[in-house]
């Protein structure tokens, strides 16, 4: 049988600037697509590709996301005496009580690097994932999913991949890559952030990784990067010097849910996508752009 990756590591200890005043209280992973919390869809396709071990990297001030994932007697209790069954089970089944949910606290947001390094001695020495809740990708195979299953066949690191317009590239890692005589591809260069006259390519690392220990030794130590935090990217460019690091042009559609229009877009396509309500929504949006 092949190897699964176990492990999957949440880094949502992050301000959500973006989303002020909404996430003064609550943390940016908590805004809700019609009805979950983006860090639920994060959690369910974790699981959908095996993982037993959800490893949140979160902040001293960040306590939603604990509650979300314990159990809430109280609201239980109300639930059952309303005789609400279907809620009871929707709220009693958010993480099957098979999987291990471990919360690691970042006390300084240095970096997403250093958030990573933060779960190392939860983590050990195993090959693991990082999802980023903020970028969701809606696809027919899970894109952690679709990672593990490179990892089964390469027994390498992944990232996920996509292309981007040239003048965005500031906004995401860049990687550039070898195409190898079986088809996959090799990172030889990446770049935190590089202005488009920088740019190896316009290929942008997305918010799913899966990482060999390797890149804790690279971590380890190093200092800030660009925008003067400690950088992921920065440790994988130190990997890939040593072991092979592919990037994976993942099956799917994502929505860059750190920004305002993204979310937005999730919000109308998961809508319409909605069992309950999706078909009254899109009768009221062919209203709404005939008006518009
Ligand atoms: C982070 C990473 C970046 C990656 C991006 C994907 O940046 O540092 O390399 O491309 O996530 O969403 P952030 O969006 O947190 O600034």
């Amino acid at each position: 049988m092949s190897f699964r990756v176990q492990s999957v590591v949440f880094p949502v200890a992050g301000l959500g600037t973006r989303f002020l005043p909404a996430t003064k209280v609550s943390p940016k992973e908590m805004l809700p697509i019609v009805n979950k919390p983006l860090i639920q869809y994060a959690v369910e396709e974790a699981l959908s590709a095996g993982a037993e071990k959800l490893v949140f990297v979160t902040s001293p001030s960040k306590r939603a996301i604990e509650q979300h994932f314990q159990t809430n007697v109280e609201l239980e209790s109300a639930l059952s005496n309303s005789g609400n069954k279907k809620m009871l089970t929707l709220v009693q089944n958010i993480v099957p009580s098979s999987v291990e949910c471990v919360f690691v606290q970042q006390e300084v947001p240095l970096g997403l690097g250093h958030a990573v390094l933060c779960a190392r001695a939860v983590v050990g020495e195993a090959p693991f994932f990082v999802h980023l809740a903020d970028d969701l990708i809606r696809s027919d195979t899970p894109c952690l999913k679709q990672m593990q299953q490179h990892y089964a066949r390469h027994h390498s690191s992944v990232l996920a991949v996509e292309a981007v317009p040239n003048d965005r590239t500031a906004s995401y890692g860049i990687v550039s890559v070898e195409k190898e005589p079986s088809g996959v591809q090799r990172i030889d260069k990446i770049i935190e952030k590089p202005e488009p006259e920088e740019a190896p390519s316009n290929l942008a690392v997305v918010g799913r990784y899966l990482l060999t220990p390797a890149i804790f030794e690279q971590l380890e130590g190093r200092g800030p990067g660009a925008g003067g935090e400690i950088q992921l990217t920065d440790g994988i460019a130190g990997v890939l010097r040593h072991e092979p690091v592919h990037a994976l042009l993942f099956e799917g559609t994502r929505y860059d849910c750190g920004s305002r229009l993204g979310y937005l877009k999730a919000t109308v396509e998961y809508g319409l996508h909605n069992e309950e309500v999706g078909a009254r929504f899109q009768k009221y949006l062919k209203e709404l752009t005939k008006k518009i």
